[in-house]
């Protein structure tokens, strides 16, 4: 194992403690950012996994205000909660860390009473939404009202989460005390700005330095650029949160953003003690040559590219995030679920019935990188059964089962190589390097999709060698078959750890490698380490198909209508096939024909017989579409038909090319034919 000298701190943003986790949390930031910590692992440098809840805000309160309980027993009970929840689905962080904690409400303190003292923080007075019946200042969600930007109704006092403006309270247009309803009056108060105007030249730099920014998170930055930084309230008029630590300002807390995003800091400071080196934090969050990355859902922009870079740089000593990979929105069955019922699917419920690896694989492969996607129980089940089973364990299951029954379970010696041979050795030794790139890339899904698409070409392979037939003509044939694909089923256990840490695991129980997965080397991964003769432990099945009723189950949850469910038309349709080439596509050759003669075939329900024009050819083609089209209703017809096709007997009757038509009955069924009439023989490409 070689020892990688990059240092990374990766934090993914801390979700608030007022509910559970969903799984629009897993898509925006957690599980994209597990998956770069597991393969970052796998590169072997130095790299710590930091999160934890944001426990205060008005979020919080008005959960507890809500159910009648104090602020304090809704975030105890969601932090351990969620904290669950994160270790069930496999989400394995350094520290998970809580803003109410001591450490947390110093670590906030500090930085506040820093800034103030550098006179960087403003005291201002100002006009805020005071609600005469509760006796309050209305902070942030206290109050709601119609966006002066794009005038939606439930714009809250911080933010319009309809466009994403963040917004001053006494901007909303006819306010509304969130707790009774009533007309708030405006009232002077004094708080503490922080001006981001005067960082907006260097946030500007910072951000323009970094051009390999995803191009939502830099769009989104610019706007705030256009339109001017102006100072904003880092206090409020609340009894949750960080004190503000000023004697005369000890009624007010600290602004929810300005604490959390401190949070980070705090839960690293948190697990340097655990590991009995308090001042190790400093290495992460000090030292230059440490990288950043900060994963995120969308609506979290403004606050890691713009506020919590101004308070970093405002402080000084500290480095900014390098990356921050903000994903779309994750929705549900395209929004068809039930309003009244939960618009969410909750993590925990899914991991009662359904394991880790099938929720890590089918978010993985539809994660929102680049725009918002749509989490359906349809697809779900297709990508377990027809991808996870049918193309990943059914590789590993046969390649194992095949190598108990036939070689007692022992690695079989390598011998000569065919030109077959070595064109997978190929695919299966540049994988790493394809798929390491995407992830480097924050392209979790294209690098999963390359992996899953080494598994597909191993299936192929394996049929092709027909390792079956060779056991007998050619024994030590066979023997190089499966040597190599054991070999394949090693490298996939590495390649997919970093989305399937559960079930690569057990793949990895049945090779009885010695040395643990973790230790295992990415970039080394399609090399052929396992050695002839190395004894192989039982086979097991990895992955168990989904079954319907465990989807309708699913979707009755969220009050779906089953027939509304995408998936159901194309339930029964077949995944898309492995990618081809170019070229490889360029050898079929299809052309226009015209039907110019047609007769049913006796004694036989399905099969036509067309006599086609193919240009300067005519052939006859015996097609099985006699249920679905009358002899009348195809002369004269313009179809389209492979040319290049070996000609085939059916029933004894020669057919010289097939005709393309969709696979299904009644309204399902189409026959391929041209918009306009073009010559007989014209090539379609
Ligand atoms: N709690 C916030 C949310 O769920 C995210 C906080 S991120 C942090 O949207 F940086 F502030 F911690
Ligand atoms: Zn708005």
């Amino acid at each position: 194992m070689k020892d990688n000298p990059k240092r990374i701190l990766v934090t993914a943003a801390l979700p608030y403690a007022n509910g559970p986790i969903h799984l629009g949390h897993l898509a925006g930031a957690y599980l994209p950012a597990d998956i770069y910590v597991r393969y970052q692992r796998l590169q072997h440098c130095d790299i710590l996994f930091i999160c934890g809840s944001d426990e205060h805000g008005v979020a919080i309160t008005i959960a507890a205000e809500k159910q009648g309980v104090t602020p304090q027993s809704i975030v105890d009970g969601f932090h351990a909660m969620n904290a669950e929840t994160f270790a069930s689905f496999g989400v394995k962080f350094d520290n998970y860390s809580r803003t109410s904690l001591p450490i947390h409400h110093e670590t906030s303190k500090e930085f506040f009473l820093d800034l103030y003292q550098k006179k960087i923080l403003k005291e201002k007075e100002e006009q805020q939404l005071y609600c005469e019946v509760n006796k309050m200042f209305l902070a942030d969600r206290y109050v709601e009202g119609t966006c002066p930007v794009c005038k939606d109704e439930s714009a809250r006092g911080d933010q319009c989460e309809n466009c994403g403006t963040w917004l001053n309270a006494t901007e909303l247009i006819n306010p509304k005390c969130k707790l009774c309803g009533s007309t708030p009056v405006v009232r002077t108060t004094k708080h503490f700005y922080l001006p981001l105007g005067d960082f907006q030249k260097r946030l500007e730099e910072y951000v323009h330095s970094h051009s390999e920014w995803k191009d939502n998170v830099q769009k989104y930055c610019e706007s705030w650029f256009k339109g001017g930084l102006q100072d904003r309230a880092v206090t409020r008029d609340l009894n949750w949160g960080v004190p503000v630590p000023l004697k005369e300002f000890s009624d007010k807390v600290i602004y929810v953003w300005f604490d959390a995003v401190l949070g980070y800091i705090s839960s690293t400071k948190e697990w340097a003690q655990r590991m009995g080196s308090p001042d190790r934090w400093k290495q992460y969050w000090q030292d230059n040559g440490t990288r950043y990355i900060a994963f995120i859902g969308k609506d979290n922009v403004v606050f890691h590219c713009i506020v919590f870079p101004a308070m970093l740089m405002a402080k000084g000593g500290y480095i900014v995030p390098d990356n921050v990979p903000a994903n779309e929105f994750l929705n549900l069955e395209g929004g068809k679920f039930s309003k009244s019922r939960n618009n969410a699917i909750y993590v925990k419920d899914v991991l009662k019935t359904f394991e880790p690896d099938f929720l890590r694989y089918t978010i993985a492969m539809n994660l929102p990188e680049t725009h918002d996607t749509d989490f359906y129980w349809k697809d779900f089940q297709a990508k377990v059964n027809g991808e996870l089973a049918d193309i990943f364990g059914n590789f590993v299951n046969r390649t194992l089962a095949f190598t108990e029954k036939n070689f007692s379970g022992k690695v079989p010696q390598c011998g000569t190589l065919t030109a077959r041979d070595e064109e997978i050795i190929a695919v299966m030794k540049e994988m790493p390097g394809v798929a390491g790139a995407l992830y480097e890339k924050f392209k979790f899904r294209d690098g999963t999709f390359e992996i899953m698409n080494l598994a597909r070409a191993a299936n192929k392979y394996f049929n092709d060698s027909e390792p079956w037939k060779t056991l007998k003509s050619n024994p030590a044939q066979c023997a190089t078959t499966l040597h190599i694909c054991l070999q394949i089923v090693r490298t996939l256990a590495v390649l997919f750890a970093p989305v399937l840490p559960f079930s690569t695991e057990r793949v990895w129980k049945m090779l009885r490698v010695e040395t643990p997965l973790s230790d295992e080397q990415w970039d080394s991964a399609g090399a052929m380490k396992l050695a002839a003769g190395h004894q192989l432990g039982a086979v097991e099945i990895i992955f168990k198909k989904v079954e319907d009723a465990a989807i309708e189950a699913e979707l009755q949850k969220l009050g779906v209508p089953l027939e509304n469910s995408s998936g159901n038309a194309q339930e029964k349709l077949p995944p898309v096939k492995p990618t081809i080439s170019f070229d490889e596509f360029q050898k079929l050759d299809l052309r226009i024909g015209k039907v110019i003669a047609c007769e049913p075939i006796p004694k036989s329900k399905k099969l036509l017989k067309l006599q086609v024009e193919l240009g300067a050819e005519r052939r006859q083609i015996v097609a099985g579409i006699a249920e679905h089209r009358t002899p009348e209703e195809l002369i004269g017809k313009s179809i389209v038909v492979v040319a290049n096709l070996a000609p085939a007997k059916l029933m004894g009757i020669e057919s010289q090319g097939m005709l393309l038509a969709t696979h299904g009955d009644g309204d399902a069924f189409a026959l391929l034919t041209v918009t306009n009439d073009v010559a007989p023989g014209s090539w379609v490409k």
